[in-house]
C-alpha cells in the first residue's frame, strides 16, 4: 500500500503516519524528518534546508525529488509506504508518478487531514519532536511520560526552530499556495480521501482505518 499524508503544517500528518506505519507495517517517510536529521549531522544538505526551513519556506525541489526517489527504491519500501511531506508541490508530485509509472506503480491513497489554519498556530507551540526518532509530542494533548524526553528512545524533545509564530504563520501560507493544489490533483486522480483532523487524534486514526481496511 502507497499513501501520502496530505495537510497544512501541523494538521497531524506525522502522528497519524506514525499510527498508520505501526498498524499496516509500512515505513514513515517523513522529507522533513530527513531534513531534520541531516541539519542534526551537519550535512551539506542539511545546511542548505535549513536556511528553507527557517524561514518557513520550501526545500527547492532539486534537493528533494532525488532524496525522496532514492529513499524509496530501498529494500524497505518494497511493500509499500507513507509519505509525510511529500510531495508538496505539483512539481515534486509529477516526478513522483512518473517514477511509479516507470515501474508499473501508483499511489493508492492520498489522506488529507483537514485542521482550519486558526487551530494550527495554537497546536504548534505546545508540540515537541524527538531529535533521533521524529516522535512527536504535545505539551497538553500528548505529554511524554517525562518531561523533555522522548518515551520511545529516551532522546531529547525539542521545540522545533521553525514552530514560532511568525514562521507558522509563513508555513500557513506557502501550504495555501503550493500544496493545497495537490488535493485537486490527487482528486482527480480518484484517490484522495478527506478526514476532519480537529477530532481526537484516535477519532481520526479510526477513521483512516475505515478507509484503508482492518
Ligand atoms: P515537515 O516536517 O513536513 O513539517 P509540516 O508539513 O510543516 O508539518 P508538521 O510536521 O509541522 O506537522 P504535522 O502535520 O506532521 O503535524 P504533527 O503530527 O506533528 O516539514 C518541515 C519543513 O521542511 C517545511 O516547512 C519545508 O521547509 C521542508 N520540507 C519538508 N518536506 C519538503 C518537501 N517535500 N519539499 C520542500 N520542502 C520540504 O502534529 C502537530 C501537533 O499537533 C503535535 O504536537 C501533535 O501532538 C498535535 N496533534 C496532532 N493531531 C492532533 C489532534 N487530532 N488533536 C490535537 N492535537 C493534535
Ligand atoms: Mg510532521
Amino acid at each position: 500500500m502507497k499513501i501520502i499524508m496530505l495537510g497544512a503544517p501541523g494538521a497531524g500528518k506525522g502522528t497519524q503516519a506514525k499510527m498508520i506505519s505501526e498498524k499496516y507495517d509500512l515505513p514513515h517517510v517523513s522529507t522533513g524528518d530527513i531534513f531534520r536529521a541531516n541539519i542534526k549531522n551537519g550535512t551539506e544538505l542539511g545546511k542548505k534546508a535549513k536556511a528553507f526551513m527557517d524561514a518557513g519556506q520550501l526545500v527547492p525541489d532539486e534537493l528533494t525529488v532525488d532524496l525522496l526517489l532514492d529513499r524509496i527504491s530501498k529494500e524497505d519500501c518494497k511493500n509499500g509506504y507513507i509519505l509525510d511531506g511529500f510531495p508538496r508541490t505539483i512539481p515534486q508530485a509529477e516526478c513522483l508518478e512518473k517514477a511509479l509509472n516507470a515501474r508499473g506503480e501508483a499511489i493508492d491513497f492520498a489522506i488529507d487531514v483537514e485542521v482550519p489554519d486558526e487551530n494550527i498556530v495554537k497546536r504548534m507551540g505546545g508540540r515537541r519532536a524527538c531529535v533521533s526518532c521524529g516522535a512527536t509530542y504535545h505539551v497538553v494533548n500528548v505529554p511524554p511520560k517525562k518531561e523533555g524526553i522522548c518515551d520511545k528512545c529516551g532522546s531529547d524533545l525539542i521545540l522545533r526552530d521553525d514552530d514560532k509564530p511568525e514562521t507558522v504563520q509563513k508555513r500557513l501560507e506557502v501550504y495555501h499556495a503550493q500544496t493545497k493544489p495537490l488535493i485537486d490533483f490527487y482528486g482527480a486522480k480518484g484517490v484522495l480521501k478527506e478526514f476532519d483532523g480537529t477530532q481526537e487524534m484516535s477519532k481520526v486514526f479510526a477513521d483512516i482505518v475505515q478507509v484503508l481496511g482492518a
